[in-house]
């Protein structure tokens, strides 16, 4: 069955703020509140635009749960480089949060989170991770840095995927802001890489 998608009534520069509570079916959401007109192409309510929205909907717990987790990463962490990534990757993390909801937002559909399976196993690895390793080895800081990148591809690839379909329907605001989120990814990704090639992954080795 066809779904429809509101349009946003206009105003004299096309860019009047929406009204929340219409979009939204009378129900209010969270949402980032930015004035950004919403964004609606030919493939509303197909199969495609279904996937895509699932695909936001997925991300929004993922990094909901992120948010969670990354507070434990850092405490576990032995080295105050690792430890501080953590801590500034949180905060990237919060604004991934509202980003999603600008998304959301954008597309006129309400911010709703939908178990990530994916993520929530990478996060009981993680947490396996902790379990396993000594407190204060560097082998436990080895161990964060890998189960963190787990995280980062994950994320990668559905940024990036979605970024892509994103383009692909014409919802070019929508695309700007998960291209955005896809970058400060890849960017995580490669300090990950490159704390543990310069001191974490020699001092863990030295340690053994
Ligand atoms: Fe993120």
């Amino acid at each position: 069955m066809k779904k429809t998608i509101k349009k946003q009534v206009s105003s004299k520069n096309g860019k009047e703020k929406r009204n929340p509570v219409s979009a939204n079916n009378g129900k209010t959401s969270k949402s980032a509140g930015n004035g950004k007109s919403p964004e609606t192409s030919p493939e509303s309510g197909s199969a495609l635009k279904d996937f895509f929205v699932d695909g936001l909907k997925d991300l929004y717990w993922a990094e909901q749960h992120l948010v969670k987790s990354l507070p434990k990463m850092a405490k576990a962490s032995n080295t105050k480089e690792l430890k501080d990534l953590f801590v500034e990757h949180l905060s990237k993390t919060k604004t991934h949060v509202s980003k999603l909801e600008e998304v959301f937002q954008l597309l006129n559909v309400k911010a709703q989170a939908k178990k990530c399976d994916g993520m929530e196993g990478l996060t009981k690895e993680a947490d396996k991770t902790i379990e396993e390793t000594e407190d204060n080895s560097m082998t436990r800081d080895v161990a964060l840095i890998i189960a963190a990148q787990k995280v980062e591809h994950y994320e990668i690839a559905s940024y990036g995927g979605l970024t892509q379909l994103a383009h692909t329907m014409r919802l070019d605001e929508a695309a700007n802001i998960l291209g955005e989120i896809f970058q400060e990814e890849k960017e995580a990704d490669a300090l990950l890489s490159e704390i543990a090639e310069r001191s974490i992954n020699v001092e863990a080795e030295q340690e053994a």
